[in-house]
């Protein structure tokens, strides 16, 4: 009988803080639960890391951090391959080589290009510039269906897939054309202090981190910024209400509850009652995660097991893309 051939998932987190909830709600949280429909690869990408200044020990430190708390998320290594990016070269060469079919006016228009430079100006390196190259070999690679992503990297998927498209129409089919995969709820989680800005690391008051401990988290949604209106009514309203508007976007993705089940829960209740109830949520989604992933913190042996085979395993597969695109470009075939 034939064999059915299962979807390719793929996924990437930069090493380069402690995850926080939008990584989690925007990204990690759906990949856990893909294994058996999907063929599925996440990794560390920590070449990317090096576009910003990173203090190599924290840097070494967090890519293993990220590993047990991807694994702590129920991402069960057994099931999905698990890797660091830098241990599987292909994505470095086939970044150059994406490099080259890459436009310099794509690469000006992205978003988080212009971001970067904003908050780096001492440092606005060629990496940060072709950053995007690099990502789009990370999917290609793989022959990725699906790239699971928070909202802010569609714009980088759509670039991938414009390359993969340009690249196919000059040698004929090479890559597949991956789709971005971005959620319901979650895909663009807010500040807890600025609810017009997305949760990251750069502002930690605002942000969640899984790791945080749960008086921590408390406090945070206690402060978290409500709407001036004077309606004091939890109601979904994007535009007039953002501070609410995101609160009930973070209940809604660790509960599962649609806007109307939280509109009708929390019906005469003004926002220090609905606060303190998104802190619990969140404290309760967390809390299992921070506890396994601080007991495979401790079994170094084993968390170097799992990426020394994830490893070998994409590697595998990144060789025989990286061969194809090789041969189509016109490079002499390596003779080892
Ligand atoms: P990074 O490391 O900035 O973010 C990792 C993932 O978390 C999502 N995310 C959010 N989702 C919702 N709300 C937020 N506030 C929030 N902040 C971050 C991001 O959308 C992302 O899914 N370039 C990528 C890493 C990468 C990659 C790849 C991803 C490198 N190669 C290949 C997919 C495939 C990045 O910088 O994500």
């Amino acid at each position: 009988m034939e064999e059915i051939k299962k979807k390719i998932m793929l996924s990437g987190i930069q090493p380069s803080g402690d995850l926080h909830l939008g990584n989690y709600l925007g990204a990690v949280k759906n990949w856990g639960a893909r294994a058996e429909e999907f063929d599925c690869y996440y990794f560390m990408a920590d070449l990317h890391t090096l576009t910003v200044r990173q203090d190599p020990k924290m840097l070494r430190r967090r890519s293993l951090e990220q590993l047990a708390q991807y694994i702590a998320c129920g991402i069960d290594p057994e099931k999905n391959v698990l890797f660091l990016q830098s241990h599987v070269h292909e994505h470095a060469e086939l970044g150059w080589i994406l490099n080259c079919y890459t436009m310099f006016g794509e690469l000006s228009r992205m978003t988080q290009f212009k971001d970067k430079c904003a908050k780096n100006a001492d440092n606005i390196n060629g990496g940060l510039f072709t950053y995007p190259s690099l990502m789009a070999a990370d999917i290609l690679l793989y022959q990725a269906d699906y790239v699971p992503v928070g909202e802010d990297q569609r714009q980088h998927c759509e670039l991938t897939r414009d390359i993969a498209v340009r690249f196919n129409n000059i040698y004929g089919e090479t890559f597949k054309v991956p789709e971005a995969y971005v959620p319901k709820a979650g895909a663009r989680v807010m500040g807890l202090g600025n609810p017009t800005s997305k949760m990251s690391k750069s502002d930690p008051n605002g942000c969640v981190f899984l790791m945080e401990k749960p008086e921590d988290i408390a406090r945070k949604f206690k402060r978290a910024i409500t709407d001036s209106d004077t309606e004091n009514c939890v109601r979904f309203d994007q535009a007039n209400k953002p501070g609410v508007s995101n609160l009930m976007n973070i209940y809604s993705a660790v509960t599962g509850k649609s806007f109307e089940e939280i509109e009708k829960e929390f019906a005469g209740c003004g926002y220090g009652v609905f606060k303190p109830a998104v802190g619990d949520a969140v404290i309760e989604t967390l809390r299992p995660i921070r506890e396994e992933a601080t007991r495979l913190l401790n079994d170094k042996a084993y968390l170097c097991s799992v990426y020394t085979e994830g490893a070998q395993k994409a590697s595998f597969i990144a060789r025989k893309t990286l061969r194809k695109v090789y041969k189509k470009v016109g490079l002499v075939e390596k003779p080892f």
